[in-house]
């Protein structure tokens, strides 16, 4: 009988430890070079589907410049707020780079929201010009959230246009955030709006497989970035042929998507974020280009992120051990 122990952390517990965008930010920076330079390992990841639109996927990683080694389960199940529960949740499990030992499980909701946030500002570091101020977010919900405050880490915003179905879901983003960042946040009413006045765009609502995309060409205005964290559920074809470049955060999981069907419009990648950061591929090269981040989420985010998690759970004597 072994008496190893893992130290597992509820959502509650992660949140409390509320690891800063900054650190995020950069350990995903870190990781992607890694990536760019061909020293991660990361699988496709499989998944199962209970329910059309909804997802498990199952998310392994290793990082040997991180000392990361882990999976994610994942589930995604976009019917979910009506019964009052988040879109996403799974959990995430840690081993030992030695020895395979499991030596934490915690709750992914949390590092699913942060990393993905950050994914997108990262691209926007290479990708979008640098003093853009004004930010458009269509869908108010988590990821609209956590990508607002990875944007405002690295980029002066001024103002953003929030957009939602929902009008009580865009209410409380615009109260909630305009506190919690202390920047003018305007609700806009319809997505074109959002698009139009921005040079920073996010779209985060549901990803669905055959989408009945919103944004037309010639909305989004020359020069600025955005970052489709729903896919290309909210973008036509001729809006995404227009990109002067487009990014992926992963080449194989990008075709393997677009052989599922999904991507049936989107131009392929130019390069992907790790290409980008280790140096190989360029951002952006001049002022007037169209750039978009299309990530799909790499179990790479999480176990850049995860670690850190657990290095400072550990310090503050958060969480519960538990046999193994
Ligand atoms: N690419 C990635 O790495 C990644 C990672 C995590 C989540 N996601 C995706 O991000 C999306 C959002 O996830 P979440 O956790 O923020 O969900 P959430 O449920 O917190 O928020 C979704 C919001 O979208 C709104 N909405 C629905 N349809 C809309 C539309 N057509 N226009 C505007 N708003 C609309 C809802 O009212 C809700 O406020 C999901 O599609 C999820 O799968 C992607």
């Amino acid at each position: 009988m072994s008496n190893h122990q893992l130290l597992y952390l509820s959502r509650a517990d992660v949140e409390s430890l509320a690891l800063d965008m900054p650190t995020i930010i950069s350990l995903l920076e870190a990781a992607f070079k890694e990536k760019g330079l061909g020293r991660v390992e990361m699988p496709p990841k499989p998944g199962i589907h209970t329910l059309p639109d909804a997802f498990i996927h199952a998310m392994p990683a290793f990082i040997p410049a991180l000392n990361s080694a882990g999976i994610k389960w994942v589930s995604g199940y976009p019917e979910n707020y009506k019964r009052g529960l988040p879109y996403i949740t799974g959990l995430l499990i840690l081993n030992d780079a030695e020895t395979g030992l499991p030596y934490a499980v915690m709750d992914c909701t949390w590092i699913t929201a942060y990393r993905t946030g950050a994914a997108s500002a990262l691209a926007a570091k290479y990708l979008a010009r640098k003093q853009s101020e004004v930010v458009g977010i269509l869908a108010c919900g988590v990821q609209g959230r956590a990508n607002l405050i990875a944007l405002a880490t690295l980029f002066p915003i001024k103002r953003v246009y929030a957009y939602d179905v929902l009008p009580e879901a865009q209410l409380c983003y615009v109260e909630e955030m305009s506190a919690r960042l202390n920047i003018e946040i305007l609700g806009a009413s319809t997505p074109k709006q959002a698009v139009i006045e921005s040079e920073l765009v996010v779209t985060s609502g549901p990803i669905l497989k055959h989408p009945t995309p919103t944004i037309e060409k010639d909305w989004l205005r020359p020069g600025a970035f955005a970052s489709a964290v729903d896919f290309d559920s909210y973008w036509t074809g001729e809006a995404l042929a227009q990109f002067d470049k487009l990014s992926t955060d992963d080449h194989a999981q990008f075709q393997y998507y677009r052989s599922v069907g999904y991507f049936q419009t989107t131009p392929d990648p130019y390069a992907d974020l790790g290409e980008i950061v280790a140096g190989l591929k360029p951002g952006r090269e001049r002022e007037d280009e169209r750039t978009m981040a299309m990530n799909l989420g790499l179990a790479m985010d999480d176990m850049a992120v995860a670690p850190e998690i657990c290095r400072r759970a550990r310090e503050r004597g958060i969480g519960t051990w538990l046999a193994l």
